[in-house]
C-alpha cells in the first residue's frame, strides 16, 4: 500500500507492483495525465513533479523530481504535487502565469515539467528569499529541456513570477497538511513500510535482516541508475529493498578527522557540507545532472553504481576516502580505492551493502582541483573528470594524488604520474614526466562520449592545467572557482 497525499487529497493505492514508477502511477492508476512523458530516462525534464517531505520543524519542504525514474512506492508518507494541483479554479499559480505572460510555451511538451520546477523554486524562494541569480536559475531549469520555444521566455518567466500577487493552490490553506503528512511517517517499531516485494526498512537492524532473508533482492537508494534498467533496458525489478529510510543511512556524523557521511544522503544534502572543507567538490555537485537528480540521488548509489564515469569516485580517491561495509554477518571498512575492482565489479558481497563513507577533513595546505569534461555544461556525464590532491611544502609538491573518471574501466589513480610529481617543484620537466607516465597507465575506451585518443589528450591536458593554475597561483585550498577569470584566459590562451 502507498498511502501518501496527492495535490492536498490522501491516496491510498494497493497492488502496485515492485518497479512501477511513479510516472505510470500517475498517468495509468491515478488519471493524472498532465505530467509528461519525454525521454523516461531522467534527462529532459518534462516528468518534473514536486515532492514535499516534512522537515525539522514540521514544514513540508518540496523538491523537483523526475517521476519517470522515481519508484512509485517512494512518494509513500509524502506530499506529492503535480501541474493539476497548481491553478484554482481559472486563477493560475504565478508559475505558471508568468509563463503565459512572458510566452514560455509553444508545444506544451515540456511546459507542466518546468512550471512544476519553477513552483518549487518558488516556493524555496518564500521560504528563504535570496537574490534570483543566473546560477540560481541554471540550478532549477537545468534539468528541463526544451526543443521549441527558447530559454529566455522561460527565464523571464522565473524573474517574473516572484513577483506576481500570491496565488496558492487550494491545498495550501489546509493547515492540517503538513502534520497529516507527518503522520504517515511516524515510527513503524521496526516494521518496513510498503509493502510485499518492495520493502523500505527504517533502521539499520531491519536493513541487515532483510539482506539476511533476501540476497538477492535490489537495493534501492534514489533509483536515478537502477530505474534505467526497467525504463530503457526493460527488465523487471521484482524485489526490492529501499535504503532511503533507514536512519542510520541517512546521519552525518563529524568527528576531529572528518565526517563519516551515511550512504542514503542525497547529493543535495552534502553538497553544502562540501562548501567549506573542499569548495572544488561543492563546485562539482553543480555540474553533477540536474536538481532533479541530486535531490534524489545519493552518494552511497554514486559508489555502489561502478560506473567508471560517475563523478564523485575520483574525488573521493584522490582525497583518500574509506567505506563502512555492513551486513546481517557484521561490519567492515574499507580504502575505497580496494573497493573497485573490475568494469562494474566490487569488493561488495552478495548480503553486504554501503553504509557509509568517510571523508577525511583536509590535512593543513592540502589543495584540491576537480576537473570535469562533458559535452553539455548542465545535466551530463563525464567523458573525463579529474580531481587533483597536493600540498606545496618549500616549492616542492607533496601528498601528490591524482584520480581519473573515464580513463579505465575503474575509477583509479594515477600512481606513475603521482610518483613523477612527488617531491618535485611543478614545473613543465616534472609535469611533461607525469603526463608521459599517465599516458603508460591508463587505458580509456571509446564510447559516444569520446574516443580512447581524446580521453588520453585531454587527461593530460587537465595536467598540463593544473601546471598552469600551480604556477599562476591559485589552487588554493580557498579558491573555489575553478572558473577564475584570470587563469580562465590563461586556460583559454593554451587552449588555442
Ligand atoms: C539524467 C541523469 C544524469 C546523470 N548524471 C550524472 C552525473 O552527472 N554524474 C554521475 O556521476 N552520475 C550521474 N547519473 C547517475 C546517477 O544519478 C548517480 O550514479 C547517482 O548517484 C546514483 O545514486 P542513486 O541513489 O540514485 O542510486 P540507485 O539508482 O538507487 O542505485 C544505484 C546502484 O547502487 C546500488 N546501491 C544503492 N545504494 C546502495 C547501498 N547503500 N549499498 C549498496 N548498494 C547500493 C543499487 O542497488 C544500484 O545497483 C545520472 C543519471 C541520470 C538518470
Ligand atoms: S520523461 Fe524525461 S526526465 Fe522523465
Ligand atoms: S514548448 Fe515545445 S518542447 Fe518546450
Amino acid at each position: 500500500m502507498i498511502d501518501f497525499y496527492l495535490n492536498g487529497r490522501r491516496q491510498h493505492c494497493s497492488d502496485v507492483t515492485a518497479d512501477t514508477s511513479l510516472l505510470e502511477l500517475l498517468r495509468t492508476r491515478l488519471g493524472q495525465t498532465g505530467t509528461k512523458e519525454g525521454c523516461a530516462s531522467g534527462d529532459c525534464g518534462a516528468c518534473t513533479v514536486a515532492i514535499g517531505e516534512p522537515d525539522a520543524d514540521g514544514e513540508l519542504v518540496y523538491h523537483n523530481a523526475n517521476a519517470c525514474i522515481t519508484p512509485a512506492h517512494q512518494v509513500d508518507g509524502c506530499h506529492l504535487v503535480t501541474v493539476e494541483g497548481l491553478a484554482r479554479g481559472e486563477r493560475l499559480h504565478p508559475a505558471q502565469a508568468a509563463m503565459v505572460d512572458c510566452h514560455g510555451s509553444q508545444c506544451g511538451f515540456c511546459t507542466p515539467g518546468i512550471v512544476m520546477s519553477l513552483f518549487t523554486l518558488y516556493e524555496n524562494q518564500r521560504r528563504r528569499p535570496a537574490p534570483l541569480t543566473q546560477d540560481r536559475l541554471e540550478e532549477a531549469l537545468g534539468g528541463n529541456l526544451c526543443r521549441c520555444t527558447g530559454y529566455r521566455p522561460i527565464r523571464d518567466a522565473a524573474l517574473k513570477m516572484v513577483d506576481y500577487p500570491q496565488a496558492d493552490p487550494e491545498w495550501a490553506e489546509d493547515t492540517r497538511l503538513a502534520g497529516n503528512v507527518a503522520w504517515l511517517r511516524r515510527p513503524r517499531n521496526g516494521e518496513p513500510a510498503a509493502e510485499g516485494h518492495y520493502v523500505a526498512p527504517q533502521d539499520l537492524a531491519a536493513l541487515r535482516a532483510l539482506k539476511a532473508k533476501r540476497p538477492e533482492a535490489r537495493l534501492v537508494a534514489g533509483g536515478t541508475d537502477l530505474w534505467l534498467e526497467t525504463t530503457q533496458q526493460l527488465k523487471a525489478l521484482d524485489d526490492i529493498i529501499d535504503v532511503r529510510q533507514v536512519a542510520e543511512l541517512n546521519a552525518i556524523e563529524e568527528t576531529a578527522e572528518g565526517w563519516w557521511i551515511g550512504a542514503a544522503v542525497t547529493l543535495a544534502r552534502l553538497t553544502p557540507l562540501l562548501a567549506e572543507p573542499y569548495p572544488a567538490f561543492a563546485h562539482l555537485m553543480h555540474r553533477f545532472a540536474s536538481s532533479q537528480i541530486r535531490n534524489r540521488a545519493t552518494l552511497g548509489g554514486n559508489i555502489a553504481n561502478a560506473s567508471p564515469i560517475g563523478d564523485t569516485p575520483p574525488v573521493l580517491l584522490a582525497l583518500d576516502a574509506r567505506l563502512r561495509l555492513d551486513g546481517p554477518r557484521g561490519t567492515r571498512e574499507l580504502p575505497l580505492a580496494d573497493f573497485f575492482l573490475d568494469y562494474k565489479r566490487t569488493a561488495l558481497a552478495g548480503d553486504e551493502f554501503i553504509a557509509a563513507i568517510f571523508l577525511p577533513r583536509p590535512a593543513e595546505g592540502t589543495n584540491l582541483k576537480v576537473w570535469k569534461l562533458s559535452k553539455r555544461r548542465e545535466d551530463d556525464i563525464s567523458a573525463v573528470l579529474g580531481a587533483f590532491a597536493w600540498r606545496l611544502e618549500d616549492g616542492v609538491m607533496r601528498d601528490v594524488h591524482l584520480a581519473f573518471g573515464g580513463m579505465a574501466a575503474i575509477p583509479r589513480r594515477a600512481p606513475a604520474a603521482e610518483a613523477a610529481l612527488e617531491g618535485r617543484t611543478p614545473d613543465a620537466d616534472a609535469f611533461a614526466e607525469a603526463r608521459a607516465a599517465l599516458a603508460g597507465e591508463l587505458t580509456p575506451m571509446s564510447d559516444v562520449r569520446g574516443s580512447a585518443d581524446y580521453r588520453r589528450l585531454a587527461a593530460g591536458n587537465l595536467l598540463e592545467r593544473l601546471r598552469l593554475m600551480i604556477t599562476a597561483g591559485h589552487g588554493r585550498a580557498d579558491d573555489a572557482d575553478n572558473n577564475n577569470p584570470a587563469t580562465k584566459v590563461t586556460l583559454d590562451a593554451y587552449a588555442h
